[in-house]
């Protein structure tokens, strides 16, 4: 109502400004403002976009403070717009016009007022004649127009994970498919966790519904950072012991603490396309409960480690060509990615290559074991897996690269290479030992001079600082067989890992070198292997 008198006192009065005396004597212009002052009247502005209110009046303001407002309200079909001057000091309807120094009228929401209501407020002449509806409905229409691309968003996002989670399963599949445990008997002992992230607590994830193989703990062959390897003996009327022709067989026992290590293991050991005969024959993996342990079930091999095994042996070329040969066959089948058929295969990085993990067969192969750190190098390995994987092994074989955890993780490349430096390590061992060298010194690791268990940094200073690595001696070279493989050893071992060979070259390096075996002269060898290691165990 106050609006009202205001609009009849001014009513008609089209003024453009006013002049005011101020006492004191001197003359002051005080501009007043002029407004658009029609009070109530009915509009057919939809409160939308802008509009003009269509009143005829305007007015000069009554009081200096004044600034121009318009109304806008919608009661059912009463659509109305109300223009006034107004003094921002004062609230109106109870509202306080925080708007009132914009230029131009914007009109927003208030909600609560009983009618939809739209109110703005401006300090220029006659701003409130156009009104501009800044509603909440742009950003309706904002918001309505990012859905689609939200939904868009959610879907690429939700498709790209569900990708991601069906490929590792097709690569878990694959890899339990081919698993030696698919023995179609009634005795297979798999215990897996179907489709289980690693996450997961693994006794809920075990088949608690095996048989344990009826076996015999013996002497304790073995013992590693996570497990103990123990021979055993397999009782008769297994189906290991019977279909397969097992009766001594190797149990590495890791206790409950080290799952992990022994799941990893365990599912390595499981991908059928891992078996080789370069690669430790995998029989079974058991959950021992009553122990609270962890089994995995494998060949025995009575010669041991090549660790050991070098440290009582001095091996002739033959020999060195039969371990250094199959050593590199086993690690270029871990690494490739067919099997001898040329079916696709999943490469392996073995990640701890170095002599106490490769065992001497009886016909003085090599088969290489513990892969308790192998990694599957494919689309499946999950971002942990890679975040982890930057330095793991031991520090004498790591290569520099390892050393520094520089590994390039975004190339499943550089794991093989890494193996491939530590091999070079293990080959230079197996050389060291061989009678064709010349004088053969005792045992020695590489890096001998170093400590027992060198530590990382110990190995960078030696590795990286110094660049240094087992010393080849002229006379080793003496023999073309030797030679040839040191000259691989050396590009093996090259600082720079895309320089260095891959494992299945090293192979084929010693293929090449038969007819250099058949010319040897095996007389030369001084110490053989005693009668039992050529016990065999697998028939
Ligand atoms: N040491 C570790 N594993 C072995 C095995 N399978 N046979 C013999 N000795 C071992």
């Amino acid at each position: 109502m106050e609006l009202l008198r205001f609009s009849t006192f001014w009513c008609g009065a089209i003024l453009f400004g006013s002049v005011l005396l101020h006492g004191g004597g001197g003359v002051m212009f005080t501009l007043r403002r002029l407004c658009k002052f029609c009070d109530v009247q009915a509009t057919s502005c939809t409160g939308q976009g802008s509009c003009s209110v269509k009143c005829g009046i305007t007015s000069i303001c009554p009081h200096d403070e004044d600034v121009c407002v318009s109304i806008w309200r919608k009661k059912e079909d009463n659509v109305t717009f109300d223009t006034v001057c107004h003094n921002p000091a004062q609230k109106l309807y109870g509202l306080v016009l925080e708007d009132y120094n914009n230029s131009k009228c914007e009109m927003k929401e208030r909600r609560g007022m009983g009618s939809e209501f739209f109110i703005c407020s401006c300090s220029q002449d006659e701003c409130n004649e156009h009104v501009f509806f800044n509603t909440n409905m742009d950003s309706q229409v904002i918001a309505v127009s990012l859905v689609p691309l939200l939904l868009m968003t959610v879907l690429v996002i939700t498709s790209f994970y569900f990708y991601r989670v069906y490929r590792q399963r097709q690569a878990h599949s694959k890899r339990k498919k081919g698993s030696p445990l698919d023995f179609s008997d009634a005795h297979a002992i798999i215990i897996d966790d179907e489709g289980s992230d690693s996450s997961s607590t693994h006794a809920n994830n075990l088949n608690h519904n095996t048989e344990l193989l009826p076996i015999e703990l013996d002497v304790q062959v073995g013992k590693g950072r996570f497990a103990e390897v123990y021979k055993a003996k397999l009782k008769q009327g297994s189906s290991v012991s019977e279909e397969q022709g097992f009766e001594t067989v190797a149990v590495k026992i890791f206790p409950y603490e080290e799952y992990a290590s022994w799941k990893n293991e365990k599912d390595i050991f499981s991908d059928r396309d891992l078996r080789h005969e370069n690669v430790l024959h995998f029989l079974t993996a058991e959950e021992r409960k009553v122990q609270r342990q962890y089994w995995l079930i494998t060949a025995f091999h009575p010669g041991g480690n090549l660790q050991e095994f070098l440290t009582h042996h001095i091996i002739d070329w033959h020999d060195l060509w039969l371990l250094g040969g199959s050593l590199a066959q086993g690690v270029a089948h871990l690494h490739s990615e067919h099997t001898s058929c040329g079916q696709h295969k999943v490469a392996i990085a073995h990640r701890d290559i170095k002599s106490s993990n490769i065992l001497v067969k009886s016909d003085l192969t090599c088969c290489l074991c513990d892969f308790g750190l192998a990694l599957w190098l494919d689309n499946s390995l999950s971002v942990d897996e890679l975040a982890n994987s930057g330095q793991v092994g031991t520090a004498r074989y790591m290569a520099p690269e390892v050393l520094e955890s520089r590994i390039n993780l975004e190339n499943i490349e550089s794991f093989k290479q890494a193996d491939v430096y530590s091999m070079a390590l293990v080959l230079w061992e197996v050389i060291s030992r061989c009678s064709a060298i010349g004088e053969v010194k005792e045992y020695e690791p590489p890096f001998g001079n170093l400590r027992e268990h060198p530590c990382v940094e110990s190995m960078k200073d030696s590795v990286l600082r110094d660049r240094g690595r087992p010393e080849i001696p002229n006379s080793w070279i003496n023999h073309t067989g030797i030679q040839t493989v040191c000259a691989s050893i050396e590009e093996c071992w090259d600082h720079d890992p895309e320089a260095r060979l891959t494992a299945q070259c090293v192979a084929e390096r010693f293929h090449e070198m038969e007819y250099l075996e058949k010319l040897s002269d095996r007389s030369d060898s001084e110490e053989k292997i005693p009668e039992e290691i050529s016990v065999v165990d697998e028939k």
